[in-house]
């Protein structure tokens, strides 16, 4: 394709450009039908065949459990910040526990506090959500309905490394933004939900994955399309799902798959996010924002100390066909993200602007 420059944006973020040669390709006539995949009903066999390929692929792709279901739903990850307590707080006792290691997590404790009570087992403040705390295992009620958290903070360039032991209380995870970038076991988890827009396509629709006995004791008060037993007995058709979404999800998965599936996507991530870390690491110019141990591998952050050449060093870069690498307004600085579809190259040339930068003005 022409004119593509290399896309660091956090969200909607770049896709693979098979993707979209595929998308572009198929968009006027799909696989002969002489309609668009955007103009049919979701009720017909051939979305279908979609819909289960994107379901079976992703549970190839991460070993899922067979005591787990996928869903896909309307709304992106916030939705979920609704969805999550609606259908995990118990009726007689209503209470979720959250840790708190960046603005989404933040918002998802605001969120869940309409349905019912919540606790803060564990909060990043004190390090302005650059480290995340250790985790006292003292600080978790474990008569909890749940345990939420993010496993990577998408604005301030940390992760989770390793993830929290919350015992019987079930562990809910936010996966928005690093989701098939590396290998998780989802037997530790009860639910793990993504937006789509990062490493699963487009914006607008999430996908959940829960363990079977987490389904089906949804509040009262919940609405018709948050509910997860609804969504498991209509195989995620309870009204008009995003046709689209779900059909360019399962091409990216499918790319996934011929990229040599998730272990090589965190192979790839590890080497695309060290390439960066090594040029700050070795620079008194630029300022790596995340601690080290719980530093991203798909959103990398840093800052360079006068604000001018921070702003020259945005300008500089999009000049050079980087775009998109201003940090978050609430983070400030720079921000690389680069989920699975930023090839390599990418990241390379970035680090050799980088590098050219500091030679020039540090
Ligand atoms: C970790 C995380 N959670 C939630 C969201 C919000 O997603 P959405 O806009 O789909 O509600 C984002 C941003 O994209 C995110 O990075």
């Amino acid at each position: 394709m022409t004119n593509r420059v290399y896309n660091f944006s956090a969200g909607p973020s770049t896709l693979p450009e098979h993707v979209i040669q595929t998308v572009k390709e198929e968009l006027l006539d799909y696989k002969g039908i002489g309609a668009s995949i955007i103009e049919i009903s979701h009720r017909l066999p051939i979305f279908e065949e979609i819909l289960d390929s994107a379901k079976s692929l992703f549970s190839e792709l991460t070993n899922l459990p067979k005591n787990y279901k996928i869903l896909f739903m309307h709304g992106g990850a916030q939705m979920q910040f609704s969805a999550v307590p609606l259908n995990l707080m118990s009726h007689n006792f209503r209470k979720g526990s959250y840790f708190l290691t960046g603005r989404w997590g933040i918002l998802a404790e605001k969120e869940a506090k309409r349905y019912g009570k919540t606790e803060i087992v564990l909060d990043g403040k004190e390090y302005e959500y650059l480290e995340i705390p250790e985790f006292d295992n003292d600080s978790l009620d474990s008569g909890s309905c749940y345990a939420h958290l993010t496993t990577n903070n998408t604005l301030f360039g940390t992760r989770w490394n390793s993830f929290p032991d919350t015992g019987k209380v079930p562990l809910v995870a936010d996966a928005t933004s690093d989701i098939l970038s590396r290998e998780i076991d989802y037997s530790n988890f009860g639910v793990v939900y993504a937006g789509f827009q990062k490493n699963l396509g487009i914006p607008g629709t999430a996908i959940v994955i829960i363990r079977e006995d987490l389904i089906g004791n949804a509040l009262p008060e919940t609405p018709k399309l948050l509910d997860y037993g609804l969504y498991v007995k209509e195989n995620s058709l309870p009204n008009t799902i995003n046709v689209f979404a779900i059909y360019v999800m399962n091409l990216v998965i499918k790319w996934i798959k011929k990229q040599g599936g998730v272990s090589e996507m965190e192979k790839l991530a590890m080497k695309k996010s060290k390439l960066l870390y090594d040029v700050l690491d070795n620079s008194n110019f630029y300022k790596i924002l995340a601690h080290p141990k719980n530093r991203s591998t798909m959103n990398v952050t840093f800052n360079i100390n006068e604000n001018i050449l921070l702003e020259k060093f945005l300008n500089e870069a999009e000049n050079e066909g980087f775009f998109a690498l201003k940090g978050h307004s609430l983070v400030g600085g720079i921000r690389a993200s680069i989920y699975n579809a930023m090839p390599l190259e990418g990241v390379e040339e970035l680090s050799i602007f980088m590098k050219y930068f500091e030679k020039k003005y540090g």
